[in-house]
């Protein structure tokens, strides 16, 4: 129903340009958590997998949405009832900004994958904290991505991130530090050890005393690349461990066009997403686990098309997945699909 009624309509929104079709589809997200008792039908339609506790969190349904979707969290009264039991907003930055000139965003449909370099397009750290004042509970977890400002010089990052954190801090369940976006330059420099770990450092301190002011604990997590060689995650994990960071999210965007390079869009610059990033991304999943021994919990995430995506990734050691290209190509019915087959894994 998705693939042959719904996606073709949105597809040619705004003549074809996916970004239309992504406001537009958000925008209607957005309407139906208007409706009263829509959000909690749809919930029990979609989402009726098996919760599980990780990180301290507890999590209706494995399954969440990947940050950049809901950027501004304009949506969240609605995924419940899309059947994800997380949502990560952002990637937020403390500077409002308009990411990068348009067209940023391209499907290449044969793959069922998507190249962007939206670059942070976001209203700011102090808008989402505004909005998110507004909402009540949202009886799933809330996690926030956090990045640096585009006019910030990366020596000041560390600065930037921290700012964000503390405008959010009281909002969000999770913390994610995007240090792996390739749209903002430099950004994915962070991932190096003696930058990422000045960078955690002054989050976890931050972290500590805002909870100490009586917030509470949070988790905060680091996003990588999947385009770090196994010796750069080492050393990623081991500072990683060192600072007491309480998950890796793996991974976001890859710079490689592995299995696309034939394709006429394969040229325009960005991270590609959805099925051709799906390989790597378990075995990034796969290594950190292995890594680590099991002792910091993953989210996976990368080219979830179909349940057994997500059952590949959990396999490899991921403990929650997300989605973001998925959802463009399968819709909503991925999401109970996967949310469906998960009978083991719970509590
Ligand atoms: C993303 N992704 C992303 N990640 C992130 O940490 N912060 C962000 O702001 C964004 N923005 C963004 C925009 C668009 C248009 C896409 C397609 C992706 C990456 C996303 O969260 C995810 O890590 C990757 O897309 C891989 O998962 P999928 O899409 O293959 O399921």
């Amino acid at each position: 129903m998705y693939r042959r009624v719904v996606r073709p309509v949105l597809y040619r929104l705004g003549k074809g340009d996916a970004e239309v079709a992504h406001e537009q589809t958000l925008a209607g997200l957005r309407l139906l958590g208007r409706v009263p008792g829509a959000a909690a039908a749809g919930a029990r339609l979609f989402g009726s997998a098996l919760p599980r506790t990780v990180f301290g969190l507890r999590f209706p349904s494995p399954v969440g949405l990947a940050a950049g979707m809901d950027k501004n969290g304009i949506a969240l009264r609605s995924w419940r009832a899309v059947g994800f039991g997380f949502v990560e907003v952002g990637t937020v930055t403390a500077h409002p900004q308009p990411g990068n000139e348009k067209p940023r965003l391209f499907r290449l449909v044969e793959h069922e994958a998507v190249i962007n370099r939206m670059g942070f397009n976001n209203l700011g750290s102090s808008a989402l904290a505004e909005r998110l004042a507004a909402y009540g509970p949202l009886g799933y977890p809330l996690g926030i991505s956090i990045g640096k400002s585009k006019v910030t010089p990366l020596d000041e990052a560390v600065e930037d991130y921290v700012t964000s954190l503390r405008r959010l801090y009281r909002y969000g369940d999770y913390f994610a530090v995007n240090v792996s976006s390739p749209n903002t330059p430099g950004l994915r420099e962070l991932q190096d050890a003696g930058h990422l770990r000045e960078l955690l450092t002054a989050l976890r301190d931050e972290a500590l005393s805002l909870s100490a002011g009586g917030l509470g604990g949070k988790p905060i997590l680091v996003k990588i690349a999947p385009d770090l060689t196994t010796s750069a995650i080492d050393e990623l994990l081991q500072v990683c461990t060192d600072v007491g960071v309480a998950g890796i999210i793996a991974t976001n965007t890859t710079i490689g066009r592995p299995g696309v390079s034939e394709h006429p869009l394969a040229s325009q610059a960005g991270g590609l997403s959805g099925r051709p990033l799906a390989e790597i991304a378990a075995k990034t999943v796969a290594h950190i686990h292995a890594e680590t021994q099991g002792a910091l919990p993953i989210i996976g995430v990368g080219g979830i098309l179909e349940p057994s995506d997500a059952t590949r990734l959990f396999d490899a050691g991921a403990s929650l997945v997300q989605v973001y290209t998925g959802l463009i190509y399968r819709g909503p019915g991925l999401i109970r699909r996967i949310n469906r087959g998960l009978t083991t894994h719970g509590d």
